[in-house]
């Protein structure tokens, strides 16, 4: 049948702010968004992310960063790489990001997220605003880069369920943004992210 209400459920009133969207844009400036960027570890998501916040901080934007490995170390410590704790790992970091970008700021949340159905759920819980960014470079070169020798441990049967090599990556189908960093340079590929975000969360 339908799911049932519960007594707890029941007893949870969300409040509403009194402060308004278009108020908090007007005061800062800008809108605010939250930048998925997904793709394979070694790929540059947080050296990207790093950099593109470096670049719009520095032009007076409000950003801040979601970083995989970061969220890890606090917030997510009690999750591993299950498809179960991946899912909730994502589910975390998107009800973060909702919560920053609804305080107005630009978000750029930095994670593998191999599914798509992990990515489609963060979509749904931020709604409005939500950029998916694919850091895309060839599992080959992410491998040849292995910068802290992660691969070489999955080849070796030393990590489990390691994605690109025994875990699944889908890569996004109409992603709002392309970064190539296997091709370009990773100074092209900050400069391109930060001027779409200019360009996304203008007010002009
Ligand atoms: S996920 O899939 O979105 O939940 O992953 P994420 O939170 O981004 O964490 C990825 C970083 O964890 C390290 N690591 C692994 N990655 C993939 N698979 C396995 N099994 C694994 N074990 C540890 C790895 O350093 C990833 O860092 P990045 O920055 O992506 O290279």
């Amino acid at each position: 049948g339908a799911a049932e209400v519960s007594e707890q459920d029941k007893a949870i009133h969300p409040s509403a702010s009194f402060v308004s969207a278009a108020q908090r844009d007007r005061a800062q400036g800008h809108r605010g968004a939250v930048f998925w960027l997904t793709g394979l570890s070694g790929a540059g998501k947080s050296t990207v992310a790093r950099g593109a916040e470096t670049q719009l901080f520095n032009q007076g934007v409000h950003v801040s960063v979601l970083d995989g490995d970061t969220l890890r170390a606090g917030l997510c410590k009690d999750l591993g790489f299950s498809e179960a704790d991946r899912t909730e790992n994502v589910r975390r970091a998107a009800e973060v990001a909702r919560i920053l970008r609804d305080s107005g700021q630009v978000v750029l949340v930095a994670l593998i997220s191999p599914l798509r159905s992990d990515r489609d759920l963060a979509r749904q819980i931020i709604g409005d605003g939500f950029e998916e960014v694919f850091v895309d470079a060839d599992l080959a070169v992410c491998e040849e880069r292995d910068p802290k020798g992660l691969y070489a441990a999955a080849r070796q049967g030393k990590i489990a369920n390691f994605t690109g090599i025994d875990a699944p990556y889908e890569a996004p189908v109409a992603p709002a943004l392309h970064l190539k960093t296997s091709v370009n340079n990773v100074d092209t590929a900050i400069e391109t992210l930060s001027e779409f975000i200019k360009q996304q969360v203008s007010l002009a």
